[in-house]
């Protein structure tokens, strides 16, 4: 069945529709008596109670997503689609309240909730501090939105999936294409979303701190992490899409029913580790399962995926953790990847015994035949307990089931919904991610002089993004407080501006051929009238979004011309890009286009965040989080191709395969120069590093010797327990300002060398850190935290390998100091991949 369903349609349909959720009435109701409330008892034995209280034909109607609940024993209906990808988001869980004015004309409570940058601008800022910031406050708000029934406990957040293929129309959706990025990012995000107790085990108010293994400081982000484990989970997380998901719907594939055929080695090595980081380090409350098929499978079936990888290699096991369905999913085993199913009931058996414990439905299409599965004895009455069991559980642990004064998180409010704090931290998520791409004679930042004398200074808003609203924010978005667009922001600085933006007819996308130009002439006359022009361009959610892959990555015609004829007029031109990356090869070469500034998804102050870069209020220091290609590698490899080494037919993916990027993973400019060394400076007063065992250049170490340290690593001087996370040295950096600006900088370091099995990447990232506002003459030292597991390299099985050899740390891209070191003796296996049956 193809389903061509609009998902912004169905989703902003669900939001004004769906009633109001509640929590569970453990006071007067009949559940009052049930162990389920008393919040003494432990969790697994509340969620068990529960269950045994429901009849059969109350379970078997509550394994999907819109539960409705068992009115007989007081159990209240539930949605669990609750989106939240950077700020609280419009789903069936969540209702923006459509009240449209409130009392004293003031707007309604619940009305909006705060729209940050999204996950590829937030991730370019290369600041985990800063996502954990904005993942907080998207918790908080998304707190207040549940206690008020306007939202569930369980987010179905983040999209961890690795931006490999830059046509994938979710990309954006995304930290990016490098695993050890995404890991970062979502180790941080997880603790900003279920909150500061992050754990999987006992039930206990009291934190008990689990061992700690980042150094302070430092550019590496130990994995393992400072973890505390207590009572109430703030919201649940759900990883998804589980797994080697990055294809929508490209020349006649279709996401429903693709085959992803991935070896073992690119599976370990690319597609899992940012769902190793969720599951077996992060600890996090739930994953979701893709629509997608893994070497014949399809993923929502795929025991070796959900048993062998994520439960038992990954220890996924308490009983709290549970896995949800993509929309549509299941119902795809028989109907998109015939003939794996035969029908609805063994579709639905097939889902719930490989481990998928809810299964999620798009309204209007086939309901999932849970009872077809149990009535044709496929499924048996344990296997509904136990997915009822983890979803519960996963529930009472968010407090679902508790008095409201035993939370922490039950008191918030509508009054904790777009704080100042939250207003500001948008700005930043947005502003700390924009990219310097091109600035060729020094055009920016535009003179603070000129700017002063804006009543004479006219400045050309033009592009489709000029006068933006909803496309600011890019996917999965609900209602912010306001959109802060480039029109927006110049009118509130009193800048003279003429804008030709969307609402004139400023183009997007190329039109048939034989569409009258209606645009170029007014854009030249409103540029004509300006000393300065900036063009707001790039692609948008109609170019590149769920259910639509790019065929093209190169900018529409359209804009590209509109950009060329206003550089004609040989004006100051600036050109600042939405969305995804598209080639920019003739914007770089074309010389009267003095600047490029890339801004992705920048959310709802995007606009401000824009003006203060251009005009140097913040000084630009993102990095691209993705590599930019040429428009001619979409004719070198088929998005079908999962493979990421190159090969005949395969040019290599991402900046470790890739070696014509137009723009590299890594690349972002400065108002400043910066000196990037490793080793420390003897003048700098901040001695961070000292009391690390720090890399020497030319070092040598035993293999052996490096592993056995891993035995009085764990807490306690235990042993670590995965020996991937065992610490290995660390080597001081030094970043000096040799310019004239204060400026953050990102310091970037990756590690190269013919180690392992052949091919060998052109480089990897190990370590990434920002450094805030290094002031002109000035030295900040960091230090870069190396484990193990970033010096292996993945063999063929998917093993995660110790390898003798020489190792070459690389700092900043492009590079700008190495340091040599050298590991001796017999390769050591850290982590043994599990083999398919
Ligand atoms: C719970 O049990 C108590 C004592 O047995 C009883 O008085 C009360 O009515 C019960 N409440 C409910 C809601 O069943
Ligand atoms: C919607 O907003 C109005 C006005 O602020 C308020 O009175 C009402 O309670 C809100 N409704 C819900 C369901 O939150
Ligand atoms: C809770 O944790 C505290 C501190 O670690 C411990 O003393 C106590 O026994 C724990 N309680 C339970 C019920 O596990
Ligand atoms: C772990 O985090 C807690 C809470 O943030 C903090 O109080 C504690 O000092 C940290 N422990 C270590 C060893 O870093
Ligand atoms: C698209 O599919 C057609 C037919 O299956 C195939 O011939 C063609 O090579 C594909 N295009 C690309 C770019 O792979
Ligand atoms: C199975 O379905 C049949 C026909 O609908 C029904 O009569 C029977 O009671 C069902 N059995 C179970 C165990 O639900
Ligand atoms: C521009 O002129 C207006 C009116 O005189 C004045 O209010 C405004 O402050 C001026 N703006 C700047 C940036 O000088
Ligand atoms: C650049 O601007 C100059 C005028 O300053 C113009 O003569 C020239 O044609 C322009 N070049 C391009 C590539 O538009
Ligand atoms: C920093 O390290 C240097 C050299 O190791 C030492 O002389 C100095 O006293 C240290 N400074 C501080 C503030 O610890
Ligand atoms: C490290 O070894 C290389 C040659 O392998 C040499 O050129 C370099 O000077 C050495 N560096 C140090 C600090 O010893
Ligand atoms: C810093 O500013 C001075 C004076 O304004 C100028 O001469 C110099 O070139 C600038 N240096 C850099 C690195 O931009």
């Amino acid at each position: 069945m193809p389903h061509c369903f609009p998902l912004a349609a169905l989703l902003l349909a669900a939001s004004t529709t769906s009633a109001l959720l509640a929590f569970p009435d453990c006071v007067h109701g009949p559940l009052a008596n049930n162990t389920v409330c008393n919040p003494q008892a432990a969790p697994a034995a509340r969620a068990a109670a529960l269950v045994r209280a429901m009849a059969l034909d109350e379970k078997l109607v509550n394994l999907v997503n819109t539960s409705p609940g068992a009115p007989r024993i007081g159990l209240p209906p539930y949605e669990w689609w609750s989106e939240a990808l950077h700020g609280v988001a419009a789903s069936p869980g969540v209702t923006f309240n459509a009240t449209t004015s409130g009392d004293d004309g003031a707007r309604p409570a619940f009305a909006y909730a705060t729209s940050f940058a999204g996950p590829i601008t937030l991730s370019a800022a290369f600041d985990d501090a800063l996502v954990e910031s904005v993942a907080t406050v998207v918790s908080t708000e998304a707190r207040a939105f549940s206690n008020a029934g306007h939202a569930g406990l369980d987010f179905w957040t983040p999209n961890i999936n690795p931006y490999k293929d830059p046509r994938w129309g979710r990309g954006a959706e995304t930290p990016g294409e490098d695993p050890f990025r995404i890991q970062g990012y979502v180790r941080s995000l997880l603790r900003g979303l279920e909150g500061p107790y992050v754990g999987g085990g006992q039930h206990n108010a009291s934190a008990v701190p689990v061992k700690a293994l980042k150094g302070p400081g430092s550019l590496g982000h130990g994995h393992g992490g400072n973890r505390t484990r207590s009572a109430i989970r703030k919201v649940i997380a759900t990883c998804k899409h589980f797994a080697a998901y990055d294809l929508e719907r490209w020349n006649g594939t279709v996401r429903y029913g693709f085959d992803a055929v991935v070896s073992l080695q690119d599976l370990s090595e690319y597609y899992l580790p940012a769902f190793q980081q969720c599951a077996r380090d992060s600890h996090v409350g739930s994953i979701m399962c893709s629509y997608n098929a893994v070497n014949g499978t399809p993923a929502c079936a795929n025991t070796y995926l959900m048993t062998d990888i994520l439960r038992n290699h990954w220890g996924w096991t308490a009983d709290h953790q549970y896995v949800t369905s993509d929309c549509n999913a299941v119902l795809d085993f028989d109907h998109e990847h015939a003939p794996f199913s035969k029908d609805g009931a063994h579709a639905a058996a097939a889902a719930y015994r490989a481990g998928t414990d809810t299964v999620c439905e798009v309204p209007s299409y086939e309901g999932t035949d849970v009872r077809g599965a149990y009535n044709q004895s496929l499924i048996d009455e344990a296997v509904l307990d136990r997915a009822l069991g983890r979803l519960y559980e996963g529930l009472v642990r968010a407090g679902y089931f508790d008095p409201p004064e035993a939370s922490p998180y039950r008191s918030l409010g509508w009054h904790d919904v777009d704080m100042p704090a939250a207003r500001r931290l948008a700005w930043q998520s947005a502003a700390d991610g924009i990219v310097l791409k091109k600035n060729s004679n020094g055009l920016l930042p535009l003179s603070p002089l000129s700017m002063k004398k804006a009543n004479t200074t006219t400045v050309a808003l033009i592009g489709h993004w000029a006068d933006a609203t909803r496309m600011m924010l890019g996917g999965y978005s609900g209602t912010p407080p306001f959109y802060h667009n480039p029109a927006a922001a110049a009118a509130a600085r009193h800048w003279s501006t003429v804008v030709f933006g969307r609402a004139a007819g400023a183009p997007v996308s190329d039109l048939p051929r034989g569409t009258p130009d209606r645009w170029t002439k007014p854009a030249l006359a409103a540029a004509r009238q300006a000393d300065v022009i900036l063009y707001f361009g790039g692609t948008d959610l109609s170019i590149a979004a769920e259910d639509r892959d790019r065929m093209r990555i190169t900018l529409p015609d359209v804009q590209l011309n509109l950009i060329n004829a206003l550089s004609a007029l040989g004006k100051p031109l600036v050109v600042v890009q939405l969305g995804d990356q598209t080639d920019d090869t003739p914007l770089l070469r074309n010389t009267n286009v003095s600047a490029i500034v890339w801004a992705g998804y920048p959310g709802q102050d995007g606009g401000n965040a824009v003006l203060d870069v251009l005009t140097g209020v913040h000084a630009p220091a993102g990095r691209l989080p993705v590599t930019q290609y040429p428009g001619t590698y979409v004719d070198a490899v088929p998005m079908t191709d999962m493979s990421l080494r190159p090969s005949p037919s395969n040019p290599g993916r991402t900046y470790r395969w890739f070696d014509h990027a137009v723009l590299p993973f890594g690349h972002g400019l400065h108002y400043t120069s910066f000196l990037a060394r490793f080793g420390s400076n003897k003048n700098n007063k901040n001695n961070a590093t000292t009391s690390f065992s720090t890399l020497q250049p030319n070092s040598t170490f035993a293999i052996a010797d490096v592993v056995a340290r891993c035995q009085t690593q764990g807490g306690s001087k235990a042993a670590v327990h995965h020996k991937d996370l065992c610490h290995f040295v660390d080597t001081p950096v030094s970043i000096t300002n040799a310019g004239n600006v204060t400026s953050d900088f990102v310091a970037l370091a990756f590690l190269a060398g013919e180690h392992g099995p052949a091919p060998f990447p052109r480089k990897t990232l190990v370590g990434y850190r920002r450094l805030r506002g290094i002031a002109p003459g000035k030295t900040h030292a960091t230090s870069i935290f190396l484990t193990l597991g970033y010096l292996a390299r993945t063999d063929a099985q998917g093993n995660r390998v110790l390898y003798p050899g020489t190792y070459t740390l690389l700092l900043d891209e492009p590079t700008q100091s190495t340091l040599k070191f050298v590991l001796t003796g017999d390769a050591v296996v850290l982590d043994a991949f599990p083999q398919p049956r």
